[in-house]
Parts: C-alpha cells; structure tokens; sequence
C-alpha cells in the first residue's frame, strides 16, 4: 500500500463525523463553470449559460434549506446531489454523464458521510427531490422554444449578420423565458432607445469605436487591449469568480447561506440574460463592424467612416444584437448583488483568466471597487470593437435594475425556480 493511500485511510478514520473544508456551494459553481467550459459544446450562449447556473443554485439552495437542520456534512451531502442531478439535467443532451459523476466522486470522500448509512440515504434524496423540483419547474419555460428570426432591411442601424457570426442571431427565444423567483414581466425593465443616427452621442461612438476597437488600433494602449481580453470570457464564469473573491471561504460552514447568496447572485444574472435579450431584440441595433464595414455614406453629419476591411479585436462579434450589451448587463447585475452582500461597493476582488484568443495566456487583475469593475467590464467591449460605448452604459443601468427587483422579490420567492 502506498503512503499517500495509508494517509487518506487514517484521515478518514479520524474524521468520519468532519465534513469538507471548504464551501460546497462554491465547489459547485465552480464545477458548474468547468462542465460549462469543458462539454462538448464548447460552453452554452449567454442566456442559457445564466439559466443553467441559476437552476443549479436553485436546486443547491432548495436541498440547503431542506437539510439545514442536519450535520453540515449532511448538508453538504444533500447539495451536492442536488447538483449533481440538475447539471446532469441541464447537460442531457451533450453526453457529459463522466464529467458531472467525476465532479460528484472527487469531493465525496472530503464530506465523509456514507451513502449506505441513514443519514447518507436521507440526505441523497433531499439532494434529488430537491433537483427534480427545479427542473420540473423549469420544464416548460420557454427556452427550447423555437422562435424565428427574419433580418430587417440592410438600412443604417439594422442588425444585419456580422463577419464569421452565426447565420441567425443567438438564442431569440431567450427574450420570453420564464424569469427566476416569480420576477413577472421582464419587458418593464426594457431599456430607454439608444440614441438617435442624427444624435452627435451617435456620431461620437461610432468614430471613437472604429478608433479604439479595431484590430491593429494605434490609438488603443496595450493595458486597454488587455482589458478586453481578459473579460472576454463569459461573464457568468468571471463575475462568479469575482464574488468567490469577495465573500472568500466566510460561508464555508454556513450552506444555507452560501446558497442563498449564490442562487441570488446567480437568479440576478439569468433574469439580466433575459432582460437584455428583450431589450436586444426589441430594438435590433446594428453592431459596429456592420457600422463601420458599410461602404457608402450614412451619418447625417455626412462624415465618411466607412472602411470596408475594419476589424475589431474581439472576433467574431458575438452573434446578436449590439444594444444593450450583455457583458455590461451581468457586470452591471453581478455588481449589485455583491454590493448588497458586502454592504458596500469597496471590495478587495482578484480574478484571473486564461485568454485564448491571440494567445494572450494568463491575465489577472484586482479591483478595489465593485462598480469600477463593473465599468471597465463595458468599456472592454469598446476596446474590443464589439460595441458602442452606450450600449455598455445602458447595460450596466439595466442590470443593476434587474439585480435589485430579483433581490426584493427573493426571500418570498425564491423556490418560484
Ligand atoms: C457501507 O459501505 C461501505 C463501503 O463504502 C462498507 O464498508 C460498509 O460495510 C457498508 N455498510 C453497510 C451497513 O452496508
Ligand atoms: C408583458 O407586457 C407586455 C407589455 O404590456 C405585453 O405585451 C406582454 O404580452 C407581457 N408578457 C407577458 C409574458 O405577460
Ligand atoms: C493587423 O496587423 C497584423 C500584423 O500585426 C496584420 O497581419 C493584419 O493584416 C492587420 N489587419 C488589419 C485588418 O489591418
Ligand atoms: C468613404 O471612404 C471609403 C473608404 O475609405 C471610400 O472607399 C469611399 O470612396 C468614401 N466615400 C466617399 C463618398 O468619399
Ligand atoms: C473557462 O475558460 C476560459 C477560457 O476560455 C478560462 O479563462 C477560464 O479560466 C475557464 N474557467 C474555468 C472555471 O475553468
Ligand atoms: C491556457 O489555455 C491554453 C489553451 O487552451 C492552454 O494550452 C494553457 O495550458 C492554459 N494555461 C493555463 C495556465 O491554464
């Protein structure tokens, strides 16, 4: 027998009433963000992506309250089986059974309670009543509806399909899903129009956009440039990150409350996807490289932009429509959460991520407020060429909105998964 071995042996001998160390929620958003990454669909859209995370911590949150009054590491036993059975749920059809059943067995052992004892029964089942509860919620919520698309005329300001984007936008059916904790009508959080082709606010995104975002910018400092990089990733996975780094492992003994943070963080975020879907799809705005690619004249002041081999640095351009920005809303929403668990916007927040495209590699960064990260999240998309700046500002204003109603209406409904 080997060492390693006799010591996992004695550890487990003289801790079979100890639990895992560390918080099990956050284990599980974690795990949630790798299956995301990982499946083999290369990770889900923005909207489904939020939607996933906030059934996980829905049913995570279900399975805490239900075995609250048990020994944390039967709390710990109910939640993760709860995520376990609802990732599984969410990932039906990508064949992903190994990796979520790996996730489960690998922190097993650290909990310690048996399966085969009563307390190890008892907790499993709360664990899976709890999941079956979500999804049976969520059976009929709108997501997997079809719903068409037809492009609008090839006029100034109409989206029209970007270079290397998908042939028909992102997930239109995101716009009319049900919202998480009995939300109501998501059309009233609708953001304000962007401005008008004959507003100079218009005129002013435009050219600072074909500045600042392009490819080979000269205008564009290298710490810019990185700032799009490192917040291209999705920003469900970074802004769970960020909130990991803001409440550290201060919950670790307390799931009820983790889950409850998690699932109110993660309610906020999919309820911002769907907002900003609405608002996306109601308004139809054209995305910069289609702006600025476009050949003859159209800005009223008769300024030519037109340059038809402009390329922004982020590509391709996320396909769906500019305004708002999704990014800026999940900052925007993520931020107020975080804000009204910490009581404050002052945060002491570090996350890192490992940026594929031009392999940059790793890059990391630190804030010390949570709505001057926020902020720099939007502008990123500007640096990135994928937006204009008012599509950013409108976001964040749109999510914080979102976050706030969703933090009201959470402790009377959260179980309305
Ligand atoms: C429970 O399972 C363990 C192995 O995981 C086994 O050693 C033990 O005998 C089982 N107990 C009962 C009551 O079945
Ligand atoms: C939401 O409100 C809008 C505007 O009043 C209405 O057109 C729409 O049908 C409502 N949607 C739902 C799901 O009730
Ligand atoms: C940008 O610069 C790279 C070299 O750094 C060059 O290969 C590429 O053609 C340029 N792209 C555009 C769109 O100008
Ligand atoms: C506008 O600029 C583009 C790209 O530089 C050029 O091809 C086009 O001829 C210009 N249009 C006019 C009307 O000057
Ligand atoms: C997900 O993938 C991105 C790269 O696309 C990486 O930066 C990030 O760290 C990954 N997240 C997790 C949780 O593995
Ligand atoms: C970053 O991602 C690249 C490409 O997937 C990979 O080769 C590399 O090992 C990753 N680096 C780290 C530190 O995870």
């Amino acid at each position: 027998m080997r060492l390693s071995q006799l010591v996992c042996l004695a550890i487990g001998a003289a801790t079979a009433n100890a639990a895992y160390s560390g918080d099990i929620v956050q284990y599980w958003v974690e795990q949630a963000s790798l299956l995301q990454n990982g499946t083999i669909i290369g990770g889900l859209q923005s909207p489904p992506w939020a939607w996933a995370n906030a059934a996980v911590t829905g049913a995570i949150l279900e399975a805490a309250v239900k075995s609250k009054k048990g020994s944390l590491a039967y709390q710990q036993l109910a939640v993760s089986h709860a995520a376990h059975n609802i990732l599984n749920w969410a990932f039906h059809a990508t064949r992903n059974y190994n990796a979520v059943d790996a996730a489960l067995r690998s922190i097993l052992p650290s909990i310690g309670l048996a399966a085969n004892t009563t307390e190890g029964k008892e907790a499993t089942a709360i664990g899976r009543k709890a999941a079956a509860k979500v999804a049976e919620a969520r059976a009929d919520d709108g997501l997997n509806d079809f719903v068409d698309f037809v492009y609008g005329p090839k006029n100034p300001t109409v989206y029209q399909q970007s270079p290397g984007a998908n042939p028909y936008p992102d997930t239109p059916q995101a716009r009319f899903v049900k919202p998480f904790a009995g939300l109501g009508n998501i059309t009233r959080f609708r953001a304000p129009p962007p401005p008008k082709l004959t507003d100079k606010a218009y005129e002013d995104s435009v050219v600072e956009v074909k500045a600042i975002g392009s490819l080979n910018s000269t205008t564009r400092s290298a710490y810019d440039t990185d700032t799009a990089y490192i917040w291209r990733e999705s920003s469900i996975s970074v802004w769970n990150r960020i909130a990991h780094s803001v409440v550290g492992s201060s919950l670790a003994t307390k799931v009820a409350d983790s889950a409850k943070f998690y699932a109110q963080l993660n309610y906020a975020l999919a309820n911002a996807a769907i907002a900003a879907w609405d608002t996306k799809f109601f308004y139809v705005s054209w995305r910069p490289v289609t702006a600025i690619q476009r050949t003859d004249i159209w800005l009223p002041s008769h300024l030519n932009v037109s340059d038809p081999s402009w390329t922004p640095l982020l590509r391709p351009t996320p396909s769906h429509p500019d305004y708002v920005s999704t990014h800026s809303t999940f900052g925007g929403a993520a931020s107020a959460v975080i804000r009204a668990w910490n009581g404050g916007d002052k945060v002491q927040a570090t996350f890192s991520s490992n940026v594929t495209l031009d392999n940059r590699g790793v890059l990391t960064r630190t804030y010390t407020s949570l709505e001057e990260a926020a902020k720099e999240n939007a502008r990123s998309r500007v640096f990135g060429g994928i937006h204009f700046t008012f599509a950013g500002a409108a976001g964040i204003a749109l999510g914080d909105a979102v976050a706030l109603a969703t933090l009201k209406e959470f402790d009377d409904h959260w179980d309305e998964f």
